[in-house]
C-alpha cells in the first residue's frame, strides 16, 4: 500500500469542517483589521531564505526541501570541473579533502589540500556573512588550522562584481576569479518553509511600496524537514500576516507591533481559545546586536567546548543562534549567557516600551521573556510567541516580530514590517479539545429521496434532480439520493448523511406537485406544497 510521506498527513472530513471553522473565523478577523490577502509560490529560489531567513538557523541548515533545476551536471560538479581543468598542473598530485559539503546547500563546497582552500559557491551568495564563513572555516576546520596560509581560491560561475573584490582585500582573502563561459546556472529551489520572505520579495518585485503601507495575509502550506511528532509536521500550514510599507507609512511604529499583538489576542478568543500566554522580548537593532554578539561570543569562548558541534560552530560564526539549542546538557550554559535586554539601545528600548504602554491600555495580557530570540535570523526589535499548554513540546501556537532590515538584505528599498505566523494544525489541535467538528459542520437540511418508476417506465431522478436544484439555489444543504434505491435504504443514507428531513419523490408526489416530507429526528411527516417546501424546511432548520 502507498502511505502518504513521513511527515504529512491527509485531512480528512469531517475535521476539514474545524480548519475551515477557523480560516472562515480568522478571514473575518483580517476584514476587521483591513488586511487582504496576498498568495505567492509555494517554491522560490533558495538564495531567498539562505539570505532571508539566515544560512545559520536550522531552518536554512537542516530543514529545507531543496532541488536544483537545470540539465546535464550539478553546478557543484561543472564548477569543479571548471577550476580543476585549469588548475590542473599545479594540483594534480594533491590530496584533497572536502572540508564542508551540504546536500541542500549545492553551491558550497570547501576542500583543502596542502597550501590550498578551495572554496566554490555562486557569486550570487556572496556577502560578508560568507567571507566571515570562509574566514572561520580556517579557525574551526581542524585539518585546516595547522596549515601555513593557506591559499584561498574562489571560483565563480559567473564574473564577480567589484563588491566581491573588495570584499576579499577588506577581508584579506586571496581571490581569484575563473570565468565560466557560456555557463548557465542551473536554479536552485526549495519548498518555502515560511512565508514572510516570499511576501517581502514580492514586495520588492511589484514595487508594494507605492501603495503606502501594506497589511496582507496569506493561508497555506510551508514545509520543513523536520522529525515529525505531535504538533510537527513536514508539511504544515500557516496563517500568515505582514504590515509592511517604506517608513513614512509608518509601518516602524509601535503602534503597528501592538495592533498585530491585539488581534492575535482577538483572534484567540474569538475562537475560544482560552489558556494562552503571549511572551515578549525585543531583540534589537543591528547595532544592538553587534554588542550582544560580542558579549556572547567572549561568554561563549571559555565554555563553547562543553557545548554540542552545532553550538561550537555557531558560538563563532552566529552566537545568537545558540539560544535555538535543544540539548539538555547545553542548557545550564545557556542560561547564564547575557541577555539582549541588556543592550537595547535608547530607541530600541523606548520602542519596546510604548509596544507594552498600548498592550496595557487595550488589556491584552503578556509576559517578558528576554531568551526569546526566535529561530529566524531577520528580527529587530519586538519578537513573541504565543504559547498553549495543552500543546506539550510543540507548544508554540504562533511565532512573529519584526524584520526592519529584511527588504535592504533582500535588495529592497527600506520597509520596516511586522507579522505572525500560526501553525494551524496547532491551533486545531488547541481547539480540538472544546469544538468538535460536528458542531461547526453544516449538515444537510434535507435528503432527497426519488421512489422508483412510474407504470410507464420513467424514473424519479430527474424530478428529484430539479428540486435538489431549486432548493440548494435557495441556500439549503441537500443531499440527493438515487431512484434505484428502496425506501429503507434511503431512509439508511439519510440518517448517515445526518440530514434533518426526507424528500420523498415518488409518482403520487410528482403528480399532485406535494411533497413528503418527515423530520428524521421526531419522526413527523407531513405533507408540504412544492411552493412552501423551503419555507418549511428553514422554519424546522
Ligand atoms: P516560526 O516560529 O518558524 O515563524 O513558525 C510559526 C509557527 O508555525 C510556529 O509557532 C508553529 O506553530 C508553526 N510551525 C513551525 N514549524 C512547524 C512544523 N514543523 N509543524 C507544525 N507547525 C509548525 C515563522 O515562520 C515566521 N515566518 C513568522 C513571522 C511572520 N514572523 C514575521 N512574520
Amino acid at each position: 500500500m502507498i502511505k502518504a510521506p513521513r511527515g504529512t498527513r491527509d485531512l480528512l472530513p469531517p475535521d476539514t469542517a474545524l480548519w475551515n471553522f477557523v480560516e472562515a473565523t480568522v478571514r473575518d478577523i483580517f476584514r476587521a483589521y483591513n488586511f487582504q490577502e496576498i498568495r505567492t509560490p509555494i517554491f522560490e529560489s533558495t538564495e531567498l531564505f539562505a539570505r532571508g531567513v539566515g544560512e545559520e538557523t536550522d531552518i536554512v541548515a537542516k530543514e529545507m526541501f531543496t532541488w536544483e533545476e537545470g540539465r546535464g551536471a550539478t553546478l557543484q560538479q561543472q564548477m569543479s570541473s571548471f577550476w580543476t581543468s585549469k588548475h590542473l598542473a599545479e594540483i594534480e598530485d594533491l590530496d584533497w579533502h572536502v572540508v564542508f559539503e551540504n546536500r541542500r546547500r549545492p553551491d558550497l563546497v570547501v576542500k583543502t589540500a596542502t597550501n590550498y582552500l578551495v572554496v566554490e559557491f555562486k557569486r550570487r551568495t556572496i556577502n560578508q556573512a560568507t567571507i566571515d564563513n570562509i574566514k572561520q572555516f580556517r579557525k574551526v576546520s581542524p585539518p585546516i588550522a595547522d596549515w601555513y596560509d593557506p591559499r584561498l581560491l574562489l571560483v565563480f560561475a559567473e564574473e564577480p562584481s567589484s563588491f566581491v573584490r573588495r570584499l576579499a582585500a577588506a577581508n584579506g582573502v586571496e581571490i581569484e576569479v575563473i570565468d565560466m563561459p557560456g555557463y548557465e546556472a542551473p536554479e536552485s529551489l526549495t519548498l518555502r518553509p515560511e512565508a514572510t520572505a516570499g511576501i517581502v520579495r514580492a514586495y520588492i518585485e511589484h514595487n508594494l511600496a507605492s501603495r503606502g503601507l501594506n497589511k496582507v495575509f496569506c493561508i497555506g502550506p510551508m514545509f520543513r524537514r523536520e522529525r515529525p511528532q505531535k504538533g510537527r509536521y513536514r508539511q504544515f500550514y500557516q496563517i500568515d500576516a505582514e504590515i509592511i510599507g517604506p517608513p513614512a507609512s509608518g509601518s516602524d511604529a509601535p503602534s503597528r507591533d501592538a495592533e498585530i499583538l491585539e488581534l492575535l489576542a482577538t483572534l484567540l478568543d474569538r475562537l475560544g481559545i482560552t489558556g494562552w500566554t503571549l511572551e515578549l522580548n525585543s531583540v534589537g537593532c543591528p547595532n544592538d546586536r553587534v554588542k550582544f554578539n560580542e558579549a556572547l561570543r567572549a561568554a561563549l569562548e571559555p565554555v563553547k567546548e562543553k557545548m554540542c558541534a552545532d553550538c561550537q560552530r555557531r558560538a563563532v560564526t552566529n552566537p545568537l543562534r545558540v539560544f535555538d539549542c535543544k540539548v539538555p546538557e547545553d542548557q545550564p550554559i545557556i542560561d547564564k549567557l547575557p541577555r539582549i535586554s541588556h543592550f537595547l539601545d535608547e530607541p530600541c528600548r523606548k520602542h519596546f516600551d510604548a509596544v507594552q504602554e498600548i498592550l496595557k491600555a487595550v488589556g491584552v495580557p503578556f509576559v517578558i521573556n528576554d531568551r526569546l530570540v526566535r529561530g529566524l535570523d531577520y528580527y529587530t526589535r519586538t519578537a513573541f510567541e504565543f504559547t498553549h499548554g495543552a500543546l506539550g513540546a510543540q507548544n508554540a501556537i504562533l511565532g512573529g516580530g519584526r524584520y526592519d532590515g529584511l527588504s535592504e538584505s533582500l535588495g529592497g528599498p527600506a520597509a520596516p514590517g511586522i507579522g505572525f505566523a500560526i501553525g494551524e494544525d496547532r491551533l486545531v489541535l488547541s481547539l480540538q479539545q472544546k469544538v468538535t467538528p460536528e458542531s461547526v459542520l453544516r449538515k444537510p437540511d434535507v435528503y432527497i429521496a426519488p421512489l422508483g418508476q412510474t407504470k410507464d417506465g420513467a424514473g424519479m431522478n430527474p424530478e428529484a434532480a430539479r428540486l435538489a436544484r431549486e432548493l440548494r439555489q435557495r441556500d439549503l444543504v441537500v443531499e440527493l439520493g438515487d431512484e434505484s434505491f428502496r425506501l429503507k435504504k434511503s431512509f439508511e443514507a439519510a440518517e448517515r448523511a445526518g440530514a434533518k428531513y426526507i424528500l420523498i419523490v415518488g409518482e403520487n408526489e410528482v403528480k399532485s406537485d406535494t411533497f413528503a416530507l418527515k423530520n428524521l429526528a421526531t419522526g413527523e411527516q407531513v405533507s408540504v406544497p412544492r411552493p412552501d417546501l423551503v419555507d418549511r424546511i428553514q422554519s424546522g432548520r
